[in-house]
């Protein structure tokens, strides 16, 4: 199956919108939203999509997953990645982080749930280090997460000691 990845447009919004909506009801009941599904479409209306770095992985013309990523004064962040439910385990979601490795410095930085084993398993799988456990009193679900680090190479290692560094979303 071809996947196709481009950066996302105004059009795209609730496209991307139903997916992350969709995931959170379908794969983490441990950590229900903590906005409504509404707020949820104005923030990706008005506040993902322009903000830049979202990137929309098609198939057969159909969004089917999505990747928001950013870039701090610590380093790479990914910010959001979901795929509509029906079609994970497909492939779509290494074909957004192989992308995300080929285009964002190191080191990269994400968060995830704790509960969330088998996205733990899938960034492991790219070489993504478990690096700080915390109870979730920093996140709008109050649900303990995990910060994940892919570090540079260590010939590139710079500010490895910066893990704790400000945390510019959640996903
Ligand atoms: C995590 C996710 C982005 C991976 O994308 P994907 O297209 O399903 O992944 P791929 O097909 O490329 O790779 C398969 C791996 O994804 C992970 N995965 C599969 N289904 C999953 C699910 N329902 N939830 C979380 N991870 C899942 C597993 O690690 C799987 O490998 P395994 O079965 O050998 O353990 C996608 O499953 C998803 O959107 N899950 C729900 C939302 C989520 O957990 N997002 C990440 C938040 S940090």
């Amino acid at each position: 199956m071809v996947t196709t990845l481009r950066a996302a447009g105004a059009q795209d919004a609730s496209a991307v919108a139903r997916i992350l909506i969709d995931t959170r009801a379908a794969f983490m009941p441990y950590a229900p939203a903590a906005h409504s599904d509404d707020e949820i479409r104005e923030w990706v209306a008005h506040g993902l999509v322009p903000g830049g770095g979202l990137i929309v992985a098609e198939r057969d013309g159909r969004i089917v997953g999505a990747m928001a990523t950013g870039i701090g004064h610590d380093g790479a962040w990914i910010t959001q990645m979901a795929v509509n439910p029906a079609q994970v385990g497909h492939g779509v979601g290494s074909e957004l982080l192989a992308h995300a490795l080929r285009t964002l410095p190191r080191p990269i930085r994400l968060h995830t749930f704790q509960a969330n084993l088998g996205a733990r398993r899938f960034y492991e799988r790219f070489g993504f280090v478990a690096t700080v456990f915390s109870d979730g009193r920093n996140n709008e679900e109050r649900c303990p997460d995990i910060l994940y680090v892919l570090a540079a190479p260590s010939h590139e290692a710079g500010d490895s000691c910066q893990l704790q560094a400000e945390r510019p979303g959640h996903h």
